[in-house]
């Protein structure tokens, strides 16, 4: 399939999708405390970057409401989701539902929230951000890392939840 333009020559964004779609990620919580209340997205673009510093990256699309708040934080936490925890994928990624409902969290003193049953927490600080299009793309420092080695995390790949398996 190649990827093809519109009448303005401008790329197909579905057909964009489908193609970045191919490439599996992980699912990665990004939450903290605001006003009391936790407050999070779930992204899929997230990376690791540099170990000296320490350093992880995510793109967030522009048009989010939630990163504006997120990013005045003080401390974001990054969960690394496990295999069980598509639901709340789909929560953290919906409008209009309390995307904290039925998913236990848990507050640090710095005000980051992480998610109970997740393969990593990473308690993060943002260091800078890059223009990405329709995305921005920020770059945050590793506080403080918490690793949970016997979780299976989740997957996604071609808009599926997947689970990993033992390559030959
Ligand atoms: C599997 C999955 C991965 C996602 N990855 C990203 C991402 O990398 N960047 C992003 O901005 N939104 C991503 N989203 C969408 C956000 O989680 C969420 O829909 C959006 O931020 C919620 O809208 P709001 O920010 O306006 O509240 C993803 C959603 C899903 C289900």
């Amino acid at each position: 399939m190649s990827i093809q333009t519109n009448t303005e020559g401008a790329p197909d964004q579905l057909a964009l999708r489908q193609a970045f779609s191919l490439f599996p990620t992980g699912v990665v919580a990004v939450c903290s405390v605001v006003d009391e209340a936790p407050v999070g997205i779930a992204v899929n673009s997230f990376t690791s970057v540099s170990l000296d510093p320490p350093l992880v990256g995510i793109c967030v699309a522009k048009s989010s409401a939630t990163w504006p708040v997120l990013a005045d934080s003080n401390r974001l936490g990054l969960s690394v989701l496990g295999s069980h925890q598509g639901q709340l994928c789909r929560s953290l990624a919906s409008r209009n539902t309390d995307r904290f409902l039925d998913a236990p969290w848990r507050a640090t003193d710095a005000g980051a929230v992480v998610m109970e049953g997740a393969a990593l927490w990473l308690e993060c600080e943002v260091r800078s951000t890059f223009d990405g299009g329709d995305h921005v793309v920020v770059l945050l420092e590793v506080v403080k890392s918490d690793l949970f080695p016997d979780v299976t995390p989740l997957v996604f790949h071609q808009s599926k939840f997947r689970e990993l398996q033992i390559a030959e």
